[in-house]
């Protein structure tokens, strides 16, 4: 489970252990990874810097049956003057270490007979979104690995998946939010259901995604976003 210390990490974590798994919480070296990892019984903290092949073959050496990967990084600003060097910590982040995790894992899980691997994207990686290009860019490729991957796994009791947010309420995008109040406006008035999500939402369909009753969905993109994008 990566990102664990964020706001949609730590929901995660609560409901995939409320579902009996135990689980391994990595994230960045930071204060909300160990005090999710103190809330739930049996959790493991796990820091790491994702960026680092190094650092995620390390945390790849214990065989895990769940994947989830929540860790990902959005820099806010027009492509046309965007800096490619945030291109490659995005890429780094969003993309390589989830294909990284993916092929150091996947393999045990196709060992046991059973696994699971849930990618957390965006609806902006769906839809598109301004400002938010190289981000959806490096996230869509998302799409690819979990399709594909999920046809190498498929006979061997692995699920590949992905779940796109919309917008959900996490400290990060009200953040963005707070200095956009005409991007808020516009993004309610868009919403059907007209409120941001809750991180819960976004656990509640890995939790599914994770359950022994998803063992017949594989390949597919699930969008948690109050109606925002319909495909
Ligand atoms: N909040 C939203 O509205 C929204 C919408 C769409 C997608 N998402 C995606 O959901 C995920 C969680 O978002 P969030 O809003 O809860 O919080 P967030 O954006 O703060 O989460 C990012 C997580 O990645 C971790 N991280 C950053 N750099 C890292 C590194 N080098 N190595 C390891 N971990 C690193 C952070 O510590 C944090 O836990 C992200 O992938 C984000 O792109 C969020």
């Amino acid at each position: 489970m990566t990102g664990a210390g964020s706001d949609i990490g730590q929901a995660v974590c609560l409901a995939l252990s409320d579902q009996g798994a135990r689980v391994r919480a990595t994230d960045l070296d930071r204060p909300e990874l160990s005090a999710i990892a103190d809330r739930i019984r049996d959790a493991v903290a796990i820091p790491a810097d994702l960026t680092s092949p190094a650092e995620i073959a390390s945390l790849a050496r214990e065989p895990v049956d769940i994947l989830v990967s929540v860790a990902g990084i959005a820099h806010v600003e027009p492509f046309l003057s965007s800096d490619p060097d945030l291109w490659e910590l995005m890429w780094k982040l969003n993309l390589r270490a989830p294909m990284l995790l993916t092929r150091e894992l996947a393999g045990g899980m196709t060992e046991r007979g059973w696994g699971r691997l849930v990618y957390i994207c965006t609806d902006s990686a769906r839809a598109g979104a301004g400002g938010e290009t190289a981000y959806s860019a490096t996230k869509a490729g998302l799409f690819g690995l979990a399709k594909s991957v999920a046809r190498e796994v498929a006979l061997r009791g692995v699920t590949s998946n992905v779940v796109c947010p919309g917008v959900i309420d996490t400290s990060t995008s009200r953040a963005i939010l707070r200095e956009r109040q005409r991007m808020r406006e516009a993004l309610m008035r868009a919403v059907p259901i007209g409120r941001l999500g809750l991180p819960e939402e976004i656990a509640g369909a890995v939790a599914y995604l994770c359950s022994p009753q998803a063992g017949y969905t594989t390949g597919q993109v699930l969008s948690v976003d109050g109606g925002l994008v319909m495909a």
